[in-house]
């Protein structure tokens, strides 16, 4: 089954052509990161023009790369939300103009399950044989700390489509954490990616706190960004690269601690990892270094927001006869369980 996904819900254009879920024929992004940069934010009236004039040269690339076109398609997988109205608006109604001109099935995909599933594709660098790699397909039940720009979720699966949520940010998510560490120490947007190279030339040195919120796996990450403010506020701080290893250090210790106790407590085969704050190296080190139980981890290229995992998410979607009507629309706020 070859499935068109559509990826639009912050500030990446994204179309992908995916067969059976796992085999990625095309991947296209186009990211706005630059045009929103000069703001340190996303801009949502800019996200949805820009959507709208990148939605279609996107599609049409991923189409050509993987050699296709509208009549080699099988399905099409749309993100819904969660996510900014105006831009999910531009992919849903692309989505939903290809799928009534084809005659083709469509299904609207939860942005946080797509990246739950960025977990079913194979990395996209070859290893040492040519041969792309696949790891393992992920095993029933497991535990998913989903980390991204607006979310940090600790997710119970105990099948496909089946969420229970354990835990959840109770202020920032970790990725607007350190997004707002970065603005803090004049690092730029987007800032975990920043804070993460800065980090690399400096020491984590200074103390800053931990909130482990005791009795819940809830996260609170507004805390050390507030630590931080008060510190760079009153000229404390001789070194940004140390402050920026230090609230990398801090933010990274309370998510892999928490993952890894939920993961025990409930006795799951895997644990995943998901979001843009996946691709962090100190996360990916250190929770494969600290769990006792098997961690999967996407390529760093499927954390940040792509149209493959929509269309991986999809194609479970439809196996399980999950097909939407062309009445679809965008749920901003959709929650995953
Ligand atoms: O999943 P994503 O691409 O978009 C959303 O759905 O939000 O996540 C974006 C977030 C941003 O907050 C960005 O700063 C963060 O992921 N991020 C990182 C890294 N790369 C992206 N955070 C820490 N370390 C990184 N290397
Ligand atoms: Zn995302």
């Amino acid at each position: 089954m070859r499935i068109l996904g559509i990826e639009s819900s912050c500030d990446e254009t994204a179309a992908a052509v995916v067969e059976d879920g796992v085999k990625i024929l095309s991947s296209q992004v186009a990211s706005q990161v630059e045009i929103h940069a000069r703001y340190g934010g996303v801009v949502p009236e800019v996200a949805s023009r820009q959507h709208i004039l990148a939605i279609l040269p996107v599609i049409d690339q991923a189409l050509a790369s993987a050699g296709a076109g509208f009549s080699d398609l099988d399905a099409i997988a749309v993100t819904i939300g969660p996510g900014l109205s105006g831009s999910l608006l531009v992919g849903l109604n692309v989505a939903k103009a290809v799928a009534f001109a084809q005659g083709l099935p469509v299904t609207g995909v939860n942005h946080l399950e797509g990246h739950i599933y960025a977990n079913w594709l194979p990395y996209s660098s070859p290893d040492a044989e040519g041969e792309k790699a696949h790891h393992p397909a992920p095993q029933f039940p497991l535990v998913c700390l989903i980390v991204s720009g607006g979310h940090s979720n600790l997710v119970l699966m105990k099948g496909h489509g089946q969420y229970v949520l354990l835990g959840r940010t109770r202020d920032d998510a970790a990725g607007e954490a350190f997004d707002k560490a970065a603005r803090i120490l004049g690092l730029g947007y987007p800032g975990g990616p920043a804070i993460e190279q800065a980090a690399r030339k400096g020491i984590a040195s200074i103390k800053l706190p931990r909130a482990t919120m005791k009795g819940t796996y809830d996260f609170s990450f507004s805390g050390v960004k507030t630590a931080l403010l008060r510190l760079a506020e009153g000229g404390k701080l001789s070194s940004v690269a140390d402050a920026a290893a230090s609230f990398q250090e801090a933010v990274i210790d309370v998510l892999v601690n928490k993952t890894v106790a939920v993961a025990r407590e409930q006795r799951v085969k895997q644990i995943l990892l998901a979001g843009g704050v996946a691709s962090n190296g100190l996360l990916r080190r250190g929770l494969v270094e600290s769990s006792p139980i098997p961690v999967l981890i996407p390529d760093p290229v499927w954390c940040t927001d792509n149209a493959a995992m929509i269309a991986a998410c999809g194609y479970f979607r439809l196996k399980s006869g999950k097909i939407d009507g062309l009445d679809l629309d965008v749920i901003p706020s959709l929650k995953l369980a």
